[in-house]
């Protein structure tokens, strides 16, 4: 049976966060060389891709979303060289790697910004986004930073405001500028010149606003059901974001990314719409399918963890996907609490099993494969600029990005440098829960992710089957059908606190749980992969 499918669709990504992957040099925060030591372990594990957040020189104001240099390796990473060796490495081993694009916005440190911001009449004045005051002196419009705030920064000297959606250290670049324009494609050059494979698009849907900076209105309501209220919520954010003439941009973006080389490359668009699905798939480029490769798809975060709830979750989706478009699932990245904290240990185990089950392309994030809970970073160790301006213990992002836990040497294996060295600290446990102690253990968290892996490799109609609902004897169970030709798997799992009887004959291939399976009956929290009668486990 074959899948003339691209790689991208077929495979399975991996975040690597680089400050807490593997620590080379022994200064407390991982670099490139680092994450190069640990390819084989990717290997192992069973996943096909990669995705470095960024490693660019930046003054970390926003860990690296802060560019200063789109075209460089910040020394705490290591250099060009350090990326070049990975990418060759990696690519030795069937690995791809997707690096992060940061297009909205800069650092302020960045040379574009800095001779923007000199006068003007600057040659870079249009790269960035500058208006007058408005006549009473304040900001130009309503416009608020996602990160607290105005989105407008008073540059004394020009008497000029700029816009930055994130922290006034991440000035908004002006994509209506032809010179900036090219010179960001040009970016995209550079990095696929060395070989890279793909991008994931920082706030993809922030790059173009409204030529007229309206105001926002009112948020009617707020929150939407998906974050707590706040005054960035409390607008509806129709004009500094999502703008209809993005998608011409995605256009041309994704003909520079298609058109380089031979190379099949793919583009991840970071796009946050969850009230608007619609909105969020025409990201891939209506029927034309011209736009980013993938949209992410963050729903599965805020889904309800019922039957109802996910079934309508992956309804959604699957009907907003476009003819020919590709889906995807992500439950953990380095802006999100811990999987593990968010979901419990009960139905953690079944994330990971419908993560590598559902039609799409997952993306796992490091260290989720562990298990590894949110840290309770302690005050004077908080790093998050969102964390240490909200003041708010525990706000920040800090949690969830913590080193990665290996074994059981000193700092986990993460680094030489002891723990108080460390840029975040480790993880309470990691003692136990680590990839050495885990890779032992076949009822580990680790033995589960790589299992599913393993099957998903094996499994035609678990990575590009159809999906299919299935009504189930029990409202607390959520079935689906995997099928491509004679290939069908159906996967079941148990939301509930009670055993639950299933109609099923046939034996499982997997099931999430450790210790004896019943055929007719799920335990709680279990889910299962079954092999439907009359089909033999080779794919
Ligand atoms: C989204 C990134 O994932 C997040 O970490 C960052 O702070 C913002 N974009 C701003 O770049």
């Amino acid at each position: 049976m074959t899948e003339p499918r691209p790689w991208w669709q077929t495979g399975v990504i991996y975040q690597v966060y680089p400050r807490s992957f593997q620590d080379s040099d022994g200064d407390g925060v991982g670099d490139l060389e680092g994450v190069r030591q640990r390819l084989d372990y990717l290997v192992w594990l069973g996943v096909d891709a990669l995705w470095l957040s960024p490693f660019y020189p930046s003054p970390q104001a926003d860990f690296g979303y802060d560019v200063a240099d789109y075209c460089d390796v910040d020394p705490l990473f290591g250099d060009l060289d350090a990326f070049d060796r990975l990418v060759a490495d990696a690519h030795d081993r069937g690995l791809r790697v997707i690096v992060d694009w940061v297009p909205n916005h800069s650092s302020d440190r960045h040379p574009w910004f800095v001779e923007s911001r000199r006068s003007r009449d600057s040659s870079k004045r249009e790269w960035y986004v500058w208006r007058d005051p408005a006549p009473d002196g304040s900001p130009p419009n309503n416009w608020l930073s996602a990160f607290g705030g105005p989105a407008w920064t008073l540059d004394e000297a020009t008497g000029q405001y700029y816009l930055h959606s994130f922290l006034k250290e991440q000035p908004d670049l002006n994509w209506r500028s032809p010179r900036l324009k090219e010179a960001m494609l040009d970016t995209l050059r550079f990095w696929m010149a060395r070989g890279v494979d793909g991008f994931r698009i920082d706030v993809a849907h922030h790059v173009l606003k409204d030529p007229g900076l309206r105001d926002n209105p009112p948020n009617p309501a707020p929150s939407g059901g998906h974050k707590p209220t706040s005054p960035y919520d409390a607008q509806l954010h129709v004009h500094d974001k999502d703008h209809p003439d993005a998608h011409a941009l995605y256009r041309e973006v994704r003909a520079v990314v298609d058109g380089f080389d031979s190379r099949e490359r793919v583009t991840l668009g970071e796009i946050h719409l969850p009230d608007a699905l619609d909105r969020w798939a025409a990201y891939y480029g209506g029927e034309t399918l011209d736009e980013i490769h993938m949209p992410l798809n963050f729903g599965l975060l805020n889904v309800e963890w019922t039957v109802e709830g996910l079934r309508r979750h992956v309804a959604a989706v699957e009907a907003a996907v476009p003819d020919g478009a590709w889906p995807n699932y992500v439950l953990g990245n380095h802006d999100e609490r811990r999987l593990a904290t968010r979901l419990g240990p009960k139905r953690a185990r079944l994330a990971a099993l419908l993560l590598l089950t559902l039609r799409g392309t997952p993306t796992l994030y490091y260290g989720d494969e562990l298990g590894i809970p949110d840290v309770a970073v302690p005050a004077d160790r908080v790093r998050d600029p969102m964390g240490v301006r909200s003041g708010v213990p525990g706000l920040g992002r800090d949690s969830g990005r913590t080193p990665m836990a290996w074994d059981t040497s000193l700092s986990a294996g993460f680094s030489t440098e002891p723990p108080k060295g460390l840029w975040l600290p480790l993880h309470r446990h990691w003692g136990r829960e680590n990839v050495a102690s885990q890779s032992k253990d076949e009822n580990s968290m680790l033995s589960l992710y790589r299992a599913l892996l393993g099957l998903r490799r094996e499994r035609p109609a678990l990575r590009t089957g159809a999906y299919r609902p299935l009504t189930g004897s029990s409202d607390k169970v959520f079935s689906f059908e995997r099928r491509l030709g004679s290939d069908r798997v159906v996967v079941s799992m148990n939301l509930g606190d009670e055993p639950a009887i299933v109609s099923s004959q046939a034996p499982p291939v997997l099931s999430t749980l450790p210790g004896p399976v019943s055929r007719d009956q799920l335990r709680p929290w279990e889910g299962r992969i079954l092999e439907p009668a009359g089909r033999t486990l080779s794919a």
